[in-house]
């Protein structure tokens, strides 16, 4: 079974084909980050326009990659949300019109669940999992008992962690997006500056980041420019992963489950991938390869593998966007 997947919820146009549950077959990723470097952020309405650009030569490329002809794909997935609607509806329209063309089933995706059967990419998924989503938009602790069963345990109450690094890099006045300067720059700087574990013991599984950040910002104000940016990243840092780690923790604690999955673009930070490593023991602890961590369609295609498809003769091939959909406790159902 070959499944091709479009992936546009941000800044990011992907296409992917993929053989059965993780023979990737292509993967291709045009990243706007060098666009958006120069405005500190995502600009939506610029991020649609470069998918449409982008979008149709990538699936070509995939297809070409793969040595592959349409009549060969099986299913089509699309990211459907959460996500900048814009963006979502250019991937839609884009994987839509293909499968519609070529006669082919096609199915929508949840990002989220696209983020972590990212995992299933490198190890098959043993149930009950732990997962744990670290990205620009989200910070979700996640039960998963069964193939896209999703119980939220826990999620941020206000930034999510990789938003908290993009922002304390702004205010470092560091480049877009945040996270891995701040991991580089963290590497040759000291925790000598103490800042609040924000919810470490208290707020269950909930995280926020928000506090966090603000107080990076009235530190930088105080100390009026006399401080290194190491430093400030390295304390910073040091201070999401420690609650990173509790909340797993505490979590691995209270469900009796045989996996860890920790996935998302902030699972590419070394420093968490090494103390995650180090300090939670007694679990088989799945982070995936950074090229699955950030934004990509082979996390979608290999979500979608587990989804139930109508017919193609069956097919609806309207989607509607939903930018702030939440995982649900079945989402294997068609959309
Ligand atoms: O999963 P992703 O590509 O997009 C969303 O779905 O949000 O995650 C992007 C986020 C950004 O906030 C970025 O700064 C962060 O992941 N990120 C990192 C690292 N690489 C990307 N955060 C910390 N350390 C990194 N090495
Ligand atoms: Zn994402």
């Amino acid at each position: 079974m070959y499944i091709l997947s479009v992936e546009t919820s941000c800044d990011e146009t992907s296409v992917a084909i993929l053989k059965n549950q993780r023979e990737l077959k292509s993967l291709k990723v045009y990243s706007q980050i060098e666009i958006f470097k120069n405005y500190g952020g995502v600009i939506p309405e610029v991020a649609s326009r470069n998918h449409v650009k982008k979008i149709t030569k990538l699936i070509e490329d995939s297809l070409i990659e793969a040595n592959l002809k349409p009549k060969d794909i099986s299913l089509v997935a699309v990211t459907i949300g959460p996500g900048l609607i814009g963006s979502l509806l250019i991937g839609i329209n884009a994987a839509s019109a293909f499968a519609y063309i070529n006669d082919i089933s096609i199915v929508g995706v949840n990002h989220l669940a696209g983020h972590i059967y990212s995992a299933n990419l490198v190890k098959e998924i043993n149930f009950p999992a732990l997962a744990l989503i670290i990205s620009g938009g989200h910070t979700d602790l996640v039960l998963i008992n069964r193939h896209m069963n999703f119980s939220l345990l826990g999620k941020t109450l206000d930034d999510a962690a990789g938003e908290a690094y993009d922002k304390v890099a702004k205010i470092l006045d560091l480049s877009y997006p945040g996270g891995p300067v701040i991991d580089e720059l963290a590497k040759k700087g000291s925790d000598i500056y103490d800042f609040s574990r924000p919810f470490l013991k208290d707020h269950g599984f909930n995280f926020s980041f928000s506090g966090l950040k603000s107080s990076v910002y009235n530190l930088c104000n105080k100390l009026k420019g006399n401080y290194k940016k190491e430093d400030i990243a390295c304390s910073f840092q040091n201070a999401v992963i420690d609650v990173i780690i509790y909340k797993i923790k505490m979590a691995l604690k209270k469900y009796n489950v045989n996996q860890l999955l920790i996935v998302g673009g902030v699972a590419s930070n070394s420093e968490l991938r090494k103390r995650v490593t180090n300090e939670i023991n007694n679990i088989e602890i799945v982070i995936p390869p950074k090229k699955f961590c950030t934004d990509n369609a082979a996390m979608i295609a290999a979500a979608a593998y587990f989804m139930e498809t109508s017919p193609s003769n069956e097919q609806s091939y309207i989607f509607n966007t939903n930018p702030k959909l939440e995982l649900s406790k079945n989402e294997s159902k068609d959309y």
